[in-house]
C-alpha cells in the first residue's frame, strides 16, 4: 500500500502485489519528523486564507522583504545565463566574500577553500552532523534547542544529550551542568548562539568555559551563528574566534534566512577547518550538487552590501522586541524577560495551565482557535510549560495579538 500511495512501480502487475508485502521504511524514517513550526504556520497561513483574521507569532522568518539590491543580482545573474551548475561547494566569489566577511566581521581566520555553501544553514547543519557524528557517538545539546538539531543528530546514528539552560540563568548554559553530561562517547557540542527558541546570547565567558571544556575532552563544536547580526544591547561573539585551536575543532554555521530575509532563497553556509569542509563538500556532491546558481549572486550582493540595511531591519526588530515585552509585562502572572536575540520571546505560560487546557499544546490550539494567534508550543523545543512567540510582526499586529492573548489568558487563569 506504501508502495502504491508512493507510486513506486507498476501496481497494476501481479508481480508488484506479490512484492509489496516486504517493503517498509528504513529506520531513519523514525528521526524524519515534520517541522511543528512550519506546520503551525501552516495552519495559520490556511485559515487567514479562509478569510480569519489571524495574527501569526509563529513564523521564523523576517516579515521585511529581501532587498532590491540583492534581487537585482539575482535578476542579472539570470538574464546573463548563470543558471547552469555550478562548483558543488558554492561560487569562488561567493566563498571568498563569506572568508572576509568571517574574518573582518567574527573574527574568524578563514581561507575561501574552508567555507561551504550550501541550501540553508539547516542544510549546513545537516552536512556537519553527518560528517562529524558516527552511529553510537553522544552529542551534547543545550536545551531549549532548535529541535531540527535533535532531528539531524539522530539521522547520523547520534544519541543527543541535554543539559539544561535555566530561565533563572537567562537560558546561559551552567558550564557545571554541561561537565555532567560529558561522558566518554562524547564528540560533539552543539551551540546556538543567538538562539533559537530563548534569544539567548552567550558571552565570552561562557563560550571560553564551553572551548575549554571541548579542548579538556576533544569534543568538535558545531554553532549556529544564524542570528549574528540580530543582537540587542549585546555584541554576538563567534566561538571559532577564540583562537586557533579552538577554531580548528569548530564548525561555524551561518546564512542569509534572517539577516538579509532571504529565507527562501536558501542559501546558508558552514566554515570549518579544510578536512572538515572536503568532507561536507564531497558529501553534499552526492546529495544536492550546488545550491540554486543565481540565488548564489544574491547572497554575494548580500555579503558585499553595506550593513546599514540590515541594521535598519536589526533596530526596527528591537523597536518590536520592547514593544510586545511592555505588552506582555501589561498581562498579570506573566514574566518576560528580554531576551537579547534573534527574534523571539519565550514565555512561560505554566500558570495558566488547569484541568482543562493542560499542557502548551493545549494553550497554542486554544490561542489560534479562540484568539485567532499563531503560538508555537514550548515542548516542540523541550521546553515545555513555554510558548515560544515571535516578533517578526508589525508593531500594529504585535499590540492587538498580545491584546487577544491576554484576554484568552484571563479566562484560563485558575
Ligand atoms: C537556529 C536556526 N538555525 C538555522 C535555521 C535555518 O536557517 P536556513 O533558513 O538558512 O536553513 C533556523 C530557522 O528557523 C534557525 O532558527
Amino acid at each position: 500500500l506504501f508502495a502504491a500511495i508512493a507510486g513506486i512501480g507498476d501496481y497494476s502487475s501481479g508481480v508488484y502485489l506479490q512484492s509489496v508485502t516486504t517493503l517498509c521504511l528504513s529506520s531513519r524514517a523514525a528521526y524524519a519528523n515534520p517541522s511543528p513550526t512550519l506546520a503551525m504556520t501552516a495552519k495559520a497561513n490556511a485559515l487567514k486564507a479562509s478569510g480569519a483574521d489571524v495574527i501569526s507569532f509563529a513564523a521564523g522568518e523576517p516579515d521585511f522583504a529581501t532587498p532590491e539590491p540583492i534581487c537585482q543580482a539575482a535578476h542579472r545573474a539570470i538574464d546573463e545565463g548563470f543558471t547552469k551548475y555550478c562548483p558543488t561547494a558554492g561560487i569562488k566569489e561567493l566563498r571568498e566574500a563569506i572568508a572576509q566577511k568571517l574574518h573582518d566581521q567574527n573574527g574568524i581566520p578563514c581561507s575561501p577553500d574552508q567555507v561551504v555553501v550550501s541550501c540553508g544553514a539547516k542544510h549546513s547543519l545537516y552536512n556537519s552532523a553527518q560528517m562529524l557524528i558516527s552511529p553510537g557517538d553522544e552529542v551534547l545539546l543545550i536545551a531549549p534547542y532548535w529541535m531540527t538539531y535533535y532531528d539531524q543528530i539522530q539521522l547520523a546514528g547520534g544519541v543527543p544529550v541535554v543539559a539544561r539552560a535555566e530561565a533563572a540563568d537567562h537560558f546561559i548554559p551552567n558550564i557545571d551542568a554541561l561537565k555532567e553530561k560529558i561522558s566518554p562517547r562524547t564528540r560533539a557540542i552543539f551551540l546556538n548562539t543567538p538562539c533559537n527558541p530563548t534569544g539567548a546570547v552567550y558571552g565570552r565567558k561562557t563560550l571560553e568555559e564551553i572551548a575549554s571544556l571541548a579542548l579538556r575532552h576533544d569534543l568538535w563544536i558545531v554553532c549556529d551563528e544564524i542570528y549574528e547580526k540580530l543582537v540587542y544591547g549585546q555584541t554576538h561573539i563567534s566561538i571559532a574566534s577564540l583562537g586557533p585551536e579552538v577554531a580548528e575543532r569548530t564548525v561555524t554555521v551561518g546564512g542569509c534566512s534572517k539577516s538579509f530575509a532571504m529565507t527562501g532563497w536558501r542559501i546558508g553556509y558552514a566554515a570549518a577547518p579544510q578536512p572538515v569542509a572536503k568532507a561536507m563538500s564531497s558529501f553534499q556532491d552526492s546529495v544536492t550538487s550546488n545550491p540554486t546558481s543565481f540565488a548564489q549572486k544574491g547572497a554575494l550582493e548580500a555579503f558585499k552590501m553595506p550593513l546599514d540595511t540590515v541594521e535598519k531591519m536589526r533596530q526596527e526588530f528591537e523597536t518590536r522586541r520592547d514593544l510586545m515585552r511592555a505588552e506582555f509585562l501589561k498581562v498579570e502572572g506573566l514574566d518576560v524577560p528580554s531576551p537579547g536575540g534573534a527574534f523571539y520571546f519565550l514565555v512561560c505560560v505554566q500558570p495558566y495551565l488547569n484541568d482543562k487546557v493542560s499542557s502548551d499544546h493545549a494553550l497554542a490550539e486554544v490561542l489560534l482557535d479562540e484568539a485567532g494567534v499563531a503560538t508555537v508550543p514550548g515542548t516542540v523545543f523541550d521546553a515545555p510549560g513555554y510558548l515560544r512567540v515571535s516578533y517578526t510582526a508589525s508593531r500594529d499586529n504585535i499590540k492587538r495579538g498580545v491584546a487577544r492573548i491576554a484576554d484568552v489568558l484571563a479566562k484560563q487563569i485558575i
